[in-house]
């Protein structure tokens, strides 16, 4: 062995390959489909069967469990002293349909890299601490990125506890029976300051592969803003009432839809993303005018000043329809743009390069992240980063979601070595 390797290199060349795809399979049995994909969103019970495996697994490694009043869950390596533990991880929820990767991989990855420590016989000064986020995905409970979001402003939580699925459950119960579900693990609290946080997740776009870098720097997230459209109009028969007597709040809802994707059109320069993703229609029959219709709206870009521009135009779409029903909206989630602190781009660089060169592959990309993650929130908590793999064919939020397993491992590996040198600052 090389003795004059440095702490950080000697966890990089001790990452496991095999245990770490092992790992990633276990953990997709909870919630896999036949379709290779994964469907597991938050605090489902499936998703606490996964929390509970995810505990049994870091207890094997040695770590102290802990959970926090948004049952996000900590997995904690001791260090040689107190000072404030550097964080890693990212969340085990998937979205109705996701793949095995989104989020899984940076937990997993955390967890890696405390076994490479243990196997490599490695202390580090501080406490090193992998987090399982809840509900970073906010397909189930609004919004998105709840977890981190609460952590770092706990004041967030009471709101957030009030936030209903389609089947009109109530995400303070389901937090409360998930925080039940583990009585053996302790309370901690949150907010608790953390020396740094380093997320490492797939790409879920197309940017590295058609680079063919196996690994890269994310500089930081853009920003996303969600909103709730409502067009209620007036059910009536679709065969008796006259076309210019009605009240249709799906005439109404495409109407102002096709204006929206006009209008994203109009900012494709700025490589604005605009999804309307999700319908409800009322009463959803074939021959009843819809009498009600909502959907909702993801718009995100890198500029802030181009999404303040498309809610002027919802604003004005949504204000001077010339319809007799009514239609409001209401913002659900807001970010702005996040950027991430340029010592931490070159220690995350410094960790891809030495990666990418021992295997011979291309050197590390810079990026933004066209999706968002726990880090933007943890970056206004403590100094952040994210480290990005490649996504084949850049799908994800998709059973067909993949990475090569030699990708992953490299990842892991750049996640390693940064994680040991902040740990022993
Ligand atoms: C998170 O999954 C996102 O939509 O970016
Ligand atoms: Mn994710
Ligand atoms: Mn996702
Ligand atoms: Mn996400």
């Amino acid at each position: 062995s090389n003795t004059t390797a440095s702490a950080a290199e000697r966890a990089q060349d001790a990452v496991n390959n095999e245990r770490l795809q092992s790992a990633i399979a276990a953990l997709a049995a909870f919630g896999g489909r036949d379709d290779g994909g994964v469907s597991r969103e938050t605090l489902t019970p499936i998703d606490l069967a996964a929390r509970r495996h995810l505990i049994d697994y870091a207890r094997s490694l040695g770590c102290e469990v802990g959970i926090d009043d948004c049952a996000n869950l900590f997995f904690r390596r001791a260090g040689t002293s107190d000072r404030t533990p550097v964080l890693t991880g990212s969340h085990a929820d998937t979205q109705p349909v996701g793949g095995k990767l989104d989020g899984a991989y940076g937990v997993l990855a955390g967890l890696e890299v405390i076994a490479a420590l243990n196997d490599a016989g490695i202390r580090t000064v501080r406490p090193i601490e992998v987090v399982a986020w809840t509900n970073e995905e906010g397909s189930r409970f609004g919004p998105g990125t709840m977890g981190s979001s609460a952590f770092v402003t706990p004041s967030l939580l009471d709101g957030y506890r009030q936030s209903v699925d389609k089947d009109g459950i109530v995400m303070g119960d389901a937090l409360d029976a998930a925080l039940k579900e583990v009585p053996d693990v302790p309370r901690r609290a949150m907010a608790l300051p953390m020396e740094a946080y380093v997320e490492l997740h797939i790409e879920q776009g197309p940017v590295l592969e058609r680079a063919n870098a196996a690994l890269g720097v994310v500089t930081g997230i853009q920003s996303v803003r969600w909103y709730r459209v409502v067009c209620t109009g007036m059910a009536a028969h679709a065969g008796t009432t006259p076309m210019d007597e009605r009240s249709d709040a799906m005439a109404a809802a495409m109407a102002i839809a096709t204006q929206l994707y006009a209008r994203a059109d109009q900012e494709a320069a700025h490589n604005i993303r605009l999804t309307l993703g999700r319908w409800h229609v009322g009463p959803n029959s074939i021959n009843t005018i819809p009498g009600e219709v909502e959907f909702t709206i993801d718009v995100r870009c890198v500029d802030a000043a181009v999404l303040d521009r498309f809610e002027r135009f919802l604003q004005d779409v949504t204000s001077q329809h010339a319809w007799r029903g009514n239609i409001t909206f209401e913002n659900l989630f807001y970010r702005a743009p996040t950027a991430f602190p340029q010592p931490m781009l070159d220690l995350i660089e410094k960790a891809c390069t030495r990666a990418s060169d021992l295997a011979q592959r291309g050197a590390p990309k810079k990026v933004t992240s066209g999706a968002f993650h726990d880090a933007m929130y943890m970056a206004d908590h403590c100094p952040t980063g994210m480290i990005f793999v490649p996504s084949k064919d850049g799908i994800s939020h998709n059973a067909a979601e993949e990475t090569a397993p030699a990708d992953l491992y490299l990842g892991v590996q750049a996640l390693a070595y940064t994680m040991v040198e902040l740990a022993n600052r």
